[in-house]
């Protein structure tokens, strides 16, 4: 296996980078925008790291020709990036603002003369800050027809011109970093409330893509999924039960809903015993059931895998007690009868405690094309590190370099394996902000000079990076 002849790239394969709105823009009271639950959010204090926000992020908003112009010099095939809400309806609904839909038409006409195809996110997590006042956002059925709203306009206004479209990112981490770990607005720690928005999200995200498909519209839809793969922690077979625990706990929970409109029936049964079952009617289970409402393609966002082990259920009331996040998170201490988050002493971390797993990418792809055959873009893969901006103007990463190649490998690896890759838009192209980590992470192929010795002046500088992943577009990928 490790040494077949590998197959080639597809010509048409989505060489990107990928951004958020709410990471690049700033610009976040111009263009008559409104506020967003993260503008708010950051403004309490101990939020986020020494109260960093977006209010000027890398101000893309006015260099958006300049972000483009490198994009075309590094010869990206296609850029994602996502939409603000608050851009279109500052409030959440009623009049579009023409101001904020002229800023993504620029956007994408620019785009497109480059030759970049734009990947279009709908929702990267900066929900109007007014529905959330109105009705609680994401846990109120209101929210599905305005979601639909703002969907539609965004189709009829960009649609002649945009194939690739993106419903919600990462709904697994803003839903439970937002209503399970209280890191996220609206900073609720209360599982059954998790699992309650969590539904309703599934019931936009499948609203949305029943919509697109029977209007017509040319292109593809789908969500943007965080799958970290399970491993267990060793060959016992009670560890490989709780990796699968894991995996359907922690992804299958979410990919079976897009993809089958089921939720799977070991978490259903858990969460009944927990008194933690979301409420799903007739009317949801036959829109999450009918195949229009699934995905073209699933979106992966790929960091890094987990590994788990047992983790028997020895007290009582302590799942309940765990879960409601007393006891840290259910990400980070696993789930008692279930699992529990174990070392793997066989990889490496970034600065951020990450795990390194190249392989890890090419088994989530693997997965998700033998569960659910569908083709898979990889809206994002990068990482996260302290770069040092040298005198000479210079970036020497070669650490995310070699990074970046170990993960091309691996998709090149899987792509032979059979699986459908149809592009990879990695995380990020320019530096940007990090929800809770601020500047001094970066993930870009362009350094942002926001440093606090320098002058901010927010001036932008190619990583050697910038110079490498150009040759590996230029050579469709054989060029590492
Ligand atoms: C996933 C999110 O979509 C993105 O916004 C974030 O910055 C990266 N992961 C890195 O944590």
């Amino acid at each position: 296996m490790e040494h077949k002849e590998l197959t080639a790239f597809p010509k048409s394969f989505l060489w990107g980078s990928a951004s958020a709105a709410y990471q690049i823009e700033g610009a976040y009271r111009e263009g008559g925008k409104g506020l967003s639950v993260w503008d708010k959010f950051v403004r309490i204090p101990g939020k986020t790291y020494e109260g960093t926000n977006g209010d000027v992020a890398v101000d893309h908003y006015h260099r958006y020709q300049e972000d483009v112009d490198l994009m075309a010099e590094a010869g990206l095939k296609a850029y994602r990036f996502s939409i603000a809400w608050t851009r279109i309806f500052p409030n959440g609904k009623g009049e579009p603002n023409e101001a904020g839909l002229k800023f993504y038409d620029d956007l994408i006409n620019d785009l497109i003369a480059h030759k970049i195809e734009p990947v279009v996110t709908i929702y990267h997590w900066d929900l109007p800050q007014a529905l959330q006042d109105e009705y609680g956002g994401w846990e109120s059925r209101e929210i599905i027809p305005d979601f639909l709203n703002y969907a539609k306009t965004l189709f009829d206004r960009y649609g002649d011109r945009v194939r690739y479209w993106v419903t919600l990112n990462e709904q697994n981490i803003f839903m439970q970093h937002g209503y399970l770990m209280a890191s996220h607005p609206p900073a609720v720690k209360d599982p059954k409330r998790m699992y309650a928005a969590n539904h309703i999200g599934n019931l936009v995200n499948a609203t949305v893509i029943k919509y697109f498909h029977e209007h017509g519209y040319q292109g593809q839809i789908g969500p943007s999924f965080a799958y970290s793969p399970a491993y267990p922690a060793d060959a016992a077979p009670i560890n490989q039960l709780a990796a699968d625990n894991a995996e359907q706990f922690n992804s299958y929970y979410w990919m079976d809903m897009y993809v089958f409109g089921h939720y799977p029936d070991l978490i259903r049964k858990w969460q009944t015993e927990q008194g933690l079952a979301p409420e799903i009617t007739e009317a949801d289970d036959a829109l999450l059931k009918d195949p229009l409402s699934h995905p073209d393609f699933m979106g992966l966002n790929y960091y890094q895998t987990n590994t788990v082990a047992a983790n028997p259920l020895d007290g009582v009331g302590m799942a309940a007690e765990n879960t409601s996040g007393k006891k840290g998170t259910s990400k980070e201490s696993g789930v008692p009868g279930l699992f529990k988050m174990a070392k793997n002493d066989y990889l490496q971390k970034t600065d951020w405690d990450w795990n390194i797993d190249p392989i890890g990418l090419r088994i989530a792809l693997r997965r998700i094309n033998s569960r659910y055959q569908l083709p898979v873009l990889i809206t994002e893969n990068g990482l996260g590190a302290f770069d040092t901006l040298e005198a000479d103007h210079e970036i020497h990463d070669d650490y995310r370099i070699h990074f970046l190649r170990e993960h091309v490998k691996a998709i090149h690896e899987a792509i032979s394996d059979g699986v459908d890759v149809i592009g990879y838009t990695t995380w990020s192209f320019t530096d940007l902000l990090s929800w809770l980590n601020g500047y001094r992470k970066r993930y870009g192929f362009v350094y942002v000079n926001r440093d606090e010795e320098s002058e901010k002046d927010l001036a932008r500088y190619p990583k050697d990076s910038f110079y490498w992943y150009k040759q590996v577009i230029a050579s469709n990928g054989e060029d590492l």
